[in-house]
């Protein structure tokens, strides 16, 4: 059964826990999907884990939608959300336009956007032209300065749930709280109707999403304290990496289980099509090659 927006309200209400995984791709799109997970966000952590950037300012529309499309064609049942890259939604007009973008162009149920001051006006625009909005507060990395736990003192707690109390009013369906104490995500989620995922921000929210990337163990370098590597990619695709180069180099692979076969009968047509005789297969341009491979002198 499809996931709809009425699912994922839903879940609030009823008191089931919400998942989220990113996927940029087809493969990983597919497999997703049939884990069963609820909704598969199109982030924009694409420039970091995919395209090996260093900000997520420095993807747009282009590859955010690229990729949308890629991911789309492998999910059947999750809602799939594409994260607006940075300055694609800095004005109304241009979030409605480009949101159609990802509805039209890429088949998205959603679109997500980070906060920043006028993010309520922008999801507003968005929700009224007819397209599902997610949320997305605490921290922001499209504008944060540095990556670090947001909301830890008393006013800074009291901003984050004032947005997120925008994002509601502004009819957003849902909204991602990014590194907070988990106590004050707790209290977010427990003051707003619409339900809140969490990444870094604490086991009472009412969803979970991570980086695939990350789950996988397919990132190295810096890895925050709210992930959870639930197995080790690198190590098991640098296994099969050195050990498919050793089988070329030693001439293990491809064996004969690999390959395919022509008939005697046509490979001799062919050799006859070529202009080589039946006996005398090699070309003369190869026999001044010596056993070596390198040419005779
Ligand atoms: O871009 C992204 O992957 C995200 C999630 C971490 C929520 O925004």
């Amino acid at each position: 059964m499809k996931i709809s927006i009425k699912n994922i309200l839903n879940k609030k209400r009823l008191g089931q826990k919400i998942t989220m995984l990113t996927a940029y791709d087809y493969p990983l799109a597919v497999l997703i999907d049939r884990a069963g997970i609820n909704m598969i966000l199109v982030g924009d952590s694409l420039a970091n884990v995919v395209l090996g950037l260093d900000s997520t300012q420095k993807v747009g529309m282009a590859e955010m939608l690229h990729h949308a499309k890629a991911a789309r064609r492998g999910v059947k049942r999750a809602l799939l959300i594409a994260d607006m890259p940075y300055r694609s939604y800095a004005n109304e007009k241009l979030a409605v336009k480009n949101a159609k973008r990802f509805i039209r162009e890429a088949g998205c149920d959603g679109v997500k956007l980070e906060w920043f001051d006028n993010c309520g006006k922008i999801a507003k625009a968005i929700v009224k032209s007819g397209i599902p909005v997610m949320g997305h507060v605490g921290l922001t990395p499209q504008t944060a300065k540095a990556f670090k736990v947001q909301g830890v003192t008393a006013e800074g707690a009291k901003r984050i749930a004032e947005n997120a109390e925008v994002l509601e009013k502004a009819g957003c369906f849902s909204i991602v709280i990014e590194c907070v104490p988990d106590k004050v995500a707790k209290l977010i989620t427990k003051t707003l109707k619409i339900p809140t995922i969490g990444i870094g921000a604490g086991g009472d929210c009412d969803g979970q999403v991570l980086v695939i990337h990350d789950i996988l163990g397919l990132t190295d370098g810096f890895h925050p304290r709210f992930i959870k590597q639930y197995v080790n990619s690198c190590n098991i695709i640098l296994k099969a990496a050195r050990r498919y180069r050793f089988d070329v180099v030693k001439k293990k692979f491809p064996s004969s289980k690999n390959i395919f076969h022509i008939k005697d009968d046509e490979f001799k047509k062919f050799q006859i099509l070529l202009g080589l005789s039946r006996l005398n297969t090699i070309p003369v341009s190869l026999r001044a090659m010596n056993h070596h491979g390198s040419w005779g002198g």
